[in-house]
């Protein structure tokens, strides 16, 4: 097979939709300084708005699909799964063996996506919408002719708005049931920790505050030291204390197991609708 660096210092990016999931990357992508705004380009399709929103922080945006994709070395489709095939189908005779394609659209296989472009040098990546905020997790996974490199800059451009992993795509379902849709299952245990909060007498902004900011505290704790979540809450837990209390009435409603399967019914929702 023929190979064709991408050259790292100088390539070019573009995004093929300029919705909220290619301005999250893009400012990422600029604010840690993996690449400077002049290296980024987007079109506007009919919000006018959004051409606004990535001139604001330097993106060119230019007037059609096909310039971006002429104009850039990497290309990351980001527009809605539905409408993914026609527009990878009409820039397919632009998609050269050249370019490294990327797909953010949730649910749409890289066996149709090679197909659409005539190319597998194509890496699809699930991202979630903690992207925002420069916490999303990501998971990838490399098409026929993408190479290791092409995984490497993928995984560079993608770790600037969170961590990303590497994974098979056959478990890309299950992901969408654990990080797809994991943010709101835990904004539902925010606002229901800070409704426990209030019901024990706290003012709401305050109990909102703290229980927000326990859930970013545990999981800073679970990635950042390493221990296993167990040994975390053994260490919490001293002997007839409050927390062993808590966890108590945890377990006597189930909470293990309805996380548990929150998960597995979104997994096989997932494999429904795709
Ligand atoms: N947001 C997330 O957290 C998240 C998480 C995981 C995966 N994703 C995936 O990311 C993709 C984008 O999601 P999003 O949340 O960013 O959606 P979005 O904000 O609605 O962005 C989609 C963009 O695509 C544009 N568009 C529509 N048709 C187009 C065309 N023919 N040519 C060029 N642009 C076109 C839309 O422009 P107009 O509005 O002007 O039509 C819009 O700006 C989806 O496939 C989604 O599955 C998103």
């Amino acid at each position: 097979m023929e190979a064709f660096p991408i050259p790292a210092d100088t390539y070019k990016l573009g995004f093929i939709g300029a919705g909220k999931m290619a301005e999250s990357v893009a400012r990422g992508v600029v604010q840690s300084g993996v690449l400077p705004a002049s290296r980024i380009r987007t079109s506007s399709h009919s919000n006018p708005l959004r051409r606004q929103v990535f001139e604001s922080f330097g993106v060119r945006v230019l007037p059609k699909n096909d310039d971006v994709v002429e104009e850039s070395d990497v290309v990351i489709f980001s527009v809605k799964p539905q409408v993914v095939k026609d527009v990878v189908l009409q820039l397919k005779p632009l998609l050269s063996k050249k370019k490294l394609l990327v797909s953010v659209a949730a649910g749409v296989k890289l066996k149709d996506l090679q197909e659409w472009a005539g190319n597998s040098r194509f890496i699809r990546v699930m991202p979630n919408t903690p992207a925002a905020v420069g916490e999303a997790a990501s998971v990838m996974s490399l098409g026929g002719a993408a190479t290791e490199e092409d995984g490497n800059l993928i995984a560079n451009l993608f770790g600037s708005v969170g961590k990303i992993w590497k994974a098979d795509e056959k478990l890309f379902d299950a992901i969408t049931g654990l990080s797809g849709s994991g943010p709101a299952y835990i904004y539902l245990a925010i606002e229901a920790l800070a409704d426990g909060g209030v019901a024990a007498g706290l003012p709401r902004e305050l109990a909102l505050g703290l229980a927000s900011q326990t859930v970013l505290g545990a999981a800073s704790m679970a990635s950042k030291t390493g221990k296993h979540p167990g040994q975390l809450k053994d260490d919490v837990a001293s002997p007839g204390g409050t927390t062993i209390t808590g966890i108590h009435e945890l377990e006597k409603g189930g909470f293990r197991s309805v996380l548990m399967n929150a998960v597995v019914a979104a997994t096989k929702r997932s494999r429904e609708l795709s």
